[in-house]
């Protein structure tokens, strides 16, 4: 079986890549990973906070998170945040590896911390992925401002390394599809579709604001899969398919709709490290049983682009629903 892709320039063994998570602080982790089958690791995202040294992100959630998803953050995280430790993890991580190991750069201005992607490039990071993790809660912030932010930072990491640089983008665009196809034309090299926003709940007996994380559910491919499906063949920039991804089912459903790579935290957090081997046997199953040799001959066959159920991804589809009556409880 042929599970070789592309991803952002790099040869891939198979689409299987591990996303941005703690997981990765520890070499242990990292290489049964990469022996249960995954084709790179992206590692937790260094923040530009960290970067300025005006607080620790990272110190800050532990200290207040009390959820599923941050029990699994090792105790020696505080001390694996600054600057200098997140050079150190990629260039240990590197040499421990064979498989690619992608940094993860996560700011929101550009100014003050970019100059770091030189570094994060100069320590053997194989790529950089860009997480501009900002929520607009500044109401005077227009749209077309949040945008330039984003693009503005992509700008300036790609002048500043040669390395691939991708983008993992929001699903809160008004018109994402033309987000994605901006960013692919100031050169972003892959998007990662979706980042998962922290959302706060209420604690109704403490009348406090609840901050953990919650993993995530199969459910959540949903709004990933339409834009990857929309976006394949539309655009040069690799697609990374990151949300959701519980089973090898959810895996082969990304690459029918286009994904050249499809991530996955949650499910690895969830059963463990080893539970990557299960989703890169899965997929091979999955492949042998609709009699595919390799991932290229299913890829993009259900995107947008390829389908002859078009109506599927649009209003039409909507309406009838509605009107059709054609919803699970
Ligand atoms: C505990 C935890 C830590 C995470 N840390 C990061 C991070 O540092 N940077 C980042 O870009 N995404 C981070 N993510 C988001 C994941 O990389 C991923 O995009 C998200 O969890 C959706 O994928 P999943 O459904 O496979 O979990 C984190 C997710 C979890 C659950």
């Amino acid at each position: 079986m042929d599970l070789a892709t592309r991803y952002l320039g790099l040869n891939l063994k198979n689409p299987l890549v591990v996303s941005a998570s703690p997981l990765a602080l520890d070499l242990g982790n990292c290489r049964k990973l990469e022996d249960c089958g995954a084709a790179a690791i992206v590692l937790p995202s260094i923040f530009q906070e960290d970067i300025e040294n005006e607080i620790d992100e990272i110190e800050r959630l532990v200290c207040e998170g009390n959820s599923e998803a941050f029990s699994y953050f090792p105790s020696s995280i505080s001390a694996n945040a600054g600057p200098k430790n997140y050079l150190e993890l990629i260039r240990k991580t590197r040499a421990a590896l064979d498989i690619p190991v992608i940094a993860s750069l996560n700011g929101t201005t550009r100014t003050g911390w970019t100059d770091y992607a030189k570094q994060i490039e100069e320590a053997g990071a194989q790529a950089i992925e860009l997480n501009v993790y900002l929520l607009p809660t500044d109401i005077a912030l227009s749209g077309a401002e949040v945008e330039a932010r984003y693009l503005d930072i992509l700008d300036v990491v790609k002048q500043t390394v040669a390395i691939p640089v991708s983008m993992k983008l929001s699903p809160y665009f008004s018109s994402v599809g033309h987000m994605a196809k901006s960013l692919d034309e100031a050169g972003a090299d892959g998007l990662v579709l979706f980042n998962r926003f922290y959302q706060p709940d209420i604690d109704l007996e403490e009348l406090t604001l609840v901050r953990d994380l919650k993993l995530s559910h199969k459910g959540e491919i949903r709004l990933p899969l339409l834009w990857i499906a929309t976006l394949a063949g539309k655009v040069k920039a690799s697609l990374a398919a990151s949300s959701g991804v519980q089973t090898a089912a959810e895996v082969v459903k990304y690459l029918f709709v286009g994904a050249d790579v499809v991530m996955t935290t949650s499910a690895l957090l969830r059963h463990g490290v080893d539970y990557m081997k299960t989703l890169h046997d899965g997929l091979i199953a999955e492949l042998t049983e609709r009699e595919a040799n390799s991932v290229a001959d299913i890829r993009g066959k259900m995107s947008r682009g390829a389908t002859s159920d078009l109506a599927a991804y649009d209003r039409v589809n909507y309406i009838r629903i509605l009107r059709g009556g054609a919803y699970n409880a």
